[in-house]
């Protein structure tokens, strides 16, 4: 079963990649607005305001939010200048509002795939519009070939600028060091398992071993003083986290993307839990779409209910 759904995660991120594929959904008409619906459950809209828009729904029910402009591995530098734009807009609008979300994003989509030195200059930039505007900044994880460039990036830019987290992957082998040499800091830290089909050698797959190793990490990032997103939809993780005790630290909280399993998040929050919801906007919503199928097949049944839903 593992080997065939690593099968169909990879053909799904391969059709999320096609630029062909993209282009004939986009010139045509039907086919657009059906696949625009199913990903509706998942992305807030394709322009900023509706990524604020729900932004504000959602803290007006209590919880707290972080907001992604889609995309990534840009490879042109005008695309990694406009993302970046995009990026400056979305701290400068948030920056008007009392309580803002935390701004997350992909190095590759800002330059990682073409220059180290202008990532670096980019997401300086954005931390110096932040810093001033008390919004947080939060680097995502890729796949294994760019932790050390993502991690390097990050320790540089975080000796100044304290308010940028980093995400840290459960199921690559690497990340328990990869913590300890985090540990100087209080760095800002979300936990996933990852999203990514990485090579055994490295890795472990979803199991009882990965959740095993993901409360270890829990603990050994709570005994290191980090602020720290838990950020699973698995219940059982989330159970054993309330069980222990660690999510009523103020440095805890849990963090779920939008649209998957919504009522967990609600129970959570009822119970005066702090959640966190991660919202999603942008014209790249059919490359979301297929990464979150990919890593949940019963989602593509989902997908074609929400297509036909009137
Ligand atoms: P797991 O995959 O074991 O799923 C547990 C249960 O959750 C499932 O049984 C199902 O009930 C539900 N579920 C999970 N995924 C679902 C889906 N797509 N649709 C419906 N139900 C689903 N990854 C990464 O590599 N780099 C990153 O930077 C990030 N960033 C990130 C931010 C936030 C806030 C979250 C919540 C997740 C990420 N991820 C990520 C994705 C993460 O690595 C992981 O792929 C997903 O969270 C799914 O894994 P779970 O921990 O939920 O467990």
């Amino acid at each position: 079963t593992i080997e065939l759904e690593k099968a169909f995660a990879s053909a799904m991120k391969s059709i999320a990649r096609r630029a062909d594929l993209k282009t004939h959904i986009e010139q045509t008409p039907a086919l657009y607005s059906l696949l625009n619906r199913a990903a509706a459950r998942y992305v807030t809209g394709e322009s900023r305001s509706d990524g604020l828009a729900a932004q504000q729904r959602l803290m007006d029910k209590g919880y707290a939010v972080s907001l992604e402009y889609i995309g990534e591995n840009t490879t042109n530098l005008q695309d990694c200048e406009d993302a970046q734009a995009e990026l400056s807009h979305l701290i400068s609008d948030l920056s008007t509002r009392n309580k803002a979300a935390r701004v997350s994003f992909d190095l590759s989509h800002i330059g990682l795939l073409l220059d180290h030195e202008l990532t670096y200059r980019h997401l300086i930039a954005l931390a110096e519009q932040a810093k001033h505007a008390n919004i947080e900044l939060f680097i995502s994880m890729e796949e294994s070939a760019k932790t050390d460039d993502i991690l390097a990036i990050y320790k540089r830019a975080a000796r100044n600028y304290s308010h940028i987290g980093i995400t840290l992957q459960a199921q690559l082998n690497r990340t328990e060091q990869d913590l300890i040499d985090l540990s100087s800091g209080t760095s800002r830290i979300r936990l996933v398992k990852g999203a990514y089909q990485e090579p055994e050698s490295i890795s472990i797959a979803r199991s009882s071993i990965l959740n095993e190793r993901y409360l270890r990490l829990i603990e050994q990032a709570v005994e290191q003083g980090h602020l720290l997103s838990i950020a699973t939809h698995d219940e059982s993780i989330i159970d054993e986290v309330v069980r222990r005790g660690w999510i009523q630290s103020s440095a805890v909280e849990f963090e779920m993307l939008y649209g998957i399993r919504p009522d967990l998040s609600c129970k959570l929050n009822a119970a005066g839990h702090p959640v966190r919801i991660y919202l999603t906007y942008g014209q790249e919503w059919y490359l979301y779409l297929c990464h979150r199928i990919a890593e949940y097949p019963p989602n593509l049944f989902q997908a074609v209910l929400d297509m036909s839903a009137a």
